[in-house]
């Protein structure tokens, strides 16, 4: 059982995604980290993350020990990590990776929940159960900078919403595997309702999907 979480950055994917791979007994995976890390190593060695060879060459050597790090969460690998993810031989590398772990979950694990951009659309279109998490940019940025404060009291909002609004142009535009509803996902507007909300609304569609396929 696959289940696919896109939507743009700060809709909440990775919060939802972590609870529903929780209650479910299902292993999870936020592959935005894996365009993070693949970023953050450009950036790393000095290297402009637009520049195909670095980027690719930092995807091939990504080990397993690259997707901790409190510094991937920052607004400046975000940006480095939507760089490296408009170039379609990255994406490519990482793709096995992912597809791996949607199909073949670690043992003990009788699923997976992905979150990302192209989850329901081109890593896993076979997945059954399908969201797209959307809210409006200022309700991204503000929760994305309310996170961010905590951690660093400097953050600015309104450089918090011009760094999602690039990121979200960039997704959203680039030829391979650009950021976009799949057909059959279920689009939740989450501008109005807290995590608790979007959370007990996911889990009753993932219940009615279940009870009709028993
Ligand atoms: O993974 P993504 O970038 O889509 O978002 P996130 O990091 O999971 O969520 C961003 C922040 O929004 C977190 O602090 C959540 O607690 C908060 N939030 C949410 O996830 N869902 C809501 N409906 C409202 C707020
Ligand atoms: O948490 P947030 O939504 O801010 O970002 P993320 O999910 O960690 O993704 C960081 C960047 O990686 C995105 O802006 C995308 O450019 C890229 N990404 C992607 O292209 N495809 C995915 N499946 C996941 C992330």
């Amino acid at each position: 059982m696959i289940i696919a979480i896109d939507g743009p950055a700060a809709s909440g994917k990775g919060t939802l995604a972590r609870r529903v791979a929780d209650a479910m007994g299902y292993a999870y995976l936020d592959t935005g980290l894996l365009y993070r890390a693949t970023g953050a190593k450009v950036l790393a060695l000095g290297l402009d993350p637009s520049n195909d060879d670095a980027a690719i060459t930092a995807a091939e050597k990504l080990v397993s020990g690259d997707l901790d790090g409190e510094e991937l969460r920052s607004e400046e690998v975000g940006s480095a990590a939507s760089k490296v993810a408009a170039i379609p031989k990255v994406r490519a590398v990482l793709l096995d990776f992912q597809r791996d772990l949607a199909r073949t979950p670690p043992a003990g694990k009788r699923g997976a929940v992905l979150d990302g951009r192209d989850i329901g659309t081109v890593v896993c279109p076979e997945a059954p159960i399908k969201f797209y998490l959307t809210a409006s940019v200022e309700e991204r940025a503000n929760r994305r900078f309310k996170q961010l404060q905590e951690k660093n009291p400097a953050a600015i909002y309104e450089r918090v919403l011009k760094e999602l609004e690039e990121r979200d142009a960039r997704d959203s535009a680039r030829d391979v595997a650009p950021l976009k509803m799949a057909s059959d996902a279920i689009h939740i507007d989450t501008d109005r309702l807290n995590a608790d909300a979007v959370f007990n609304a996911v889990m009753a569609h993932i219940r009615t999907h279940m009870g009709e396929n028993d």
